[in-house]
């Protein structure tokens, strides 16, 4: 019994030598973390701050859970050897500094987040370094300059967050390279040019570039992988090359916004019938047609369609009303004449449309009856701003602004002579 005791005792405290020896630091990820340390101003690191806890003259590792490094980062504790830093993700605690010129030597490290701060400088080329990263956040700093090429060689990246910095140049074609990339956010810097190829990511799901100044997909608008689920250029300045017709192979598609550029041309109608696409946003451009689909059948998942404010004319598109999930359809701001289609009314009667936006066209005729009976509340609409010959006040989609004036509406030389407001009003 005595010796099952000895025997049990001695391996614990085996076990516990073990533990205690290897949770000390490799030496390498010492100097690593005191070199970031180092490269923020000092006068930026407050008190109750992350970085205000770490204290050197302790092991980072082995008193990860004392009142020293309490906070922004994580160990491997590994059995064999030393323990290695596995993350750093800093609190958004307004650090400044440039981490440029320090050389990122921790070749364990997984998750690499300083978001939300005031870091400037450029971003380090010495990222490289961190062969296994798997996740980088620079989001919401003052980054500027372009982006490296040698973020193409962080061969098992998956997330990649650049967004809300200042960030200028283009976006290097090495980052094709990133063949595990899924998530990739570029948003609101100062991008612009060509956009590159990406069409090797296959893992890609979600891409974002909005708020950039990117003017073209260069010789290859197909350049986009075709796992996107979501993509988003929002407020650039892309011109008419880049189509929504671009978009159709993509079989995983869900929402497309490219809203708020300089697309124009014609709208084709398949991009409604897309097998997976749900939301597309092509407002704020200078689209001025909506071709019918070659099919009039029902299909497709599409939910919301927001074409607001373009220069689109002719009657208001009768499929639309067909699309069997559409529930949210603007058309605001757009050249749309003729009569509101029975169809439309009928889609906001029978709840199917939430949301039917038609304000600012040239719309003209009655309000169809089973508008007339939709209960306020009950669904979003606007008929306001057109040429309707009454609206009244009493109905919740004529509220909020006037129709336009006779004049106005006459001078519209865009009416066709069969839809002209004398003829609808003697019929
Ligand atoms: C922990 O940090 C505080 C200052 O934040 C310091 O006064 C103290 O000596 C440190 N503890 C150890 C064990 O070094
Ligand atoms: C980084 O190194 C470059 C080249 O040696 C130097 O010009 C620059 O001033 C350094 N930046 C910082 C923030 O130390
Ligand atoms: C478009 O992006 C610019 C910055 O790139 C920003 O200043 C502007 O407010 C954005 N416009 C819209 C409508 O989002
Ligand atoms: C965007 O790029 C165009 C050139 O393609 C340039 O004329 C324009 O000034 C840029 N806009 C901004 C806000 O940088
Ligand atoms: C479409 O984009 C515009 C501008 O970016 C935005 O204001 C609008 O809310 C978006 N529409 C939908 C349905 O998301
Ligand atoms: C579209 O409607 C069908 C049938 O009502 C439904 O099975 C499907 O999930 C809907 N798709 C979306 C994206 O809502």
């Amino acid at each position: 019994m005595k010796q099952v005791h000895f025997l049990i005792n001695a391996i614990l405290c085996v076990l516990c030598l073990v533990v205690v020896v290897d949770s000390r630091t490799h030496p390498r990820d010492i100097e690593a973390l005191q070199d970031l340390k180092r490269s923020i101003d000092s006068k930026s690191i407050r008190p109750g701050s992350c970085l205000i806890s770490w204290d050197f003259s302790v092991d980072p590792c082995d008193h990860i859970f004392s009142a020293n490094f309490t906070c922004g980062i994580r160990c491997d504790f590994s059995l064999a050897g030393l323990s290695r830093v596995t993350e750093i993700s800093l609190d958004g605690a307004g650090y400044s500094g440039s981490v440029t010129n320090i050389t990122w030597l921790l070749p364990y490290l997984h998750t690499l987040d300083l978001s939300g701060n005031s870091l400037s400088g450029s971003l380090p080329e010495s990222l490289s370094n961190l062969i296994r990263l798997r996740r980088l956040s620079l989001s919401k700093n003052s980054f500027t300059l372009s982006i490296p090429n040698s973020l193409g060689s962080l061969p098992h990246l998956e997330e990649l967050y650049l967004d809300d910095n200042q960030l200028s140049g283009s976006i290097p074609l090495s980052l094709n390279k990133l063949s595990h990339l899924k998530d990739f956010a570029v948003q609101q810097n100062q991008l612009s040019g060509e956009f590159p190829f990406l069409g090797s990511l296959n893992n890609l799901y979600s891409f974002d570039a909005s708020n950039n100044n990117f003017s073209s997909f260069g010789s290859n608008p197909l350049s986009l992988p075709i796992s996107l689920i979501s993509f988003s250029m929002r407020n650039n300045s892309l011109k008419g090359e880049i189509m929504p017709t671009h978009f159709l192979h993509m079989q995983n598609l869900q929402v497309l916004d490219l809203s708020y550029n300089e697309l124009a041309g014609a709208i084709t109608g398949e991009i409604f019938h897309h097998p997976s696409l749900q939301q597309l946003n092509l407002s704020h451009n200078q689209f001025s047609s909506v071709k019918s689909p070659s099919s009039r059948e029902q299909r497709g998942n599409i939910v919301a369609v927001d074409l607001s404010y373009n220069q689109i004319n002719g009657l208001l598109p009768k499929f639309l009303a067909e699309l069997p999930n559409l529930s949210a359809l603007s058309l605001e701001h757009n050249r749309f004449t003729g009569m509101i289609p029975p169809v439309y009314a009928l889609k906001v009667s029978t709840a199917s449309f939430q949301r039917l936006l038609l304000g600012g066209n040239y719309l003209f005729g009655p309000i169809p009856d089973p508008l007339k009976r939709v209960e306020p509340g009950s669904a979003t609409v606007s008929l306001v701003d057109n040429c309707l010959y009454t609206c009244p006040v009493s109905f919740f989609f004529c509220q909020g602004g006037v129709q336009k004036s006779l004049i106005q509406c006459k001078r519209w030389h865009l009416i066709p002579k069969e839809f002209s407001l004398v003829n609808q009003l003697k019929a």
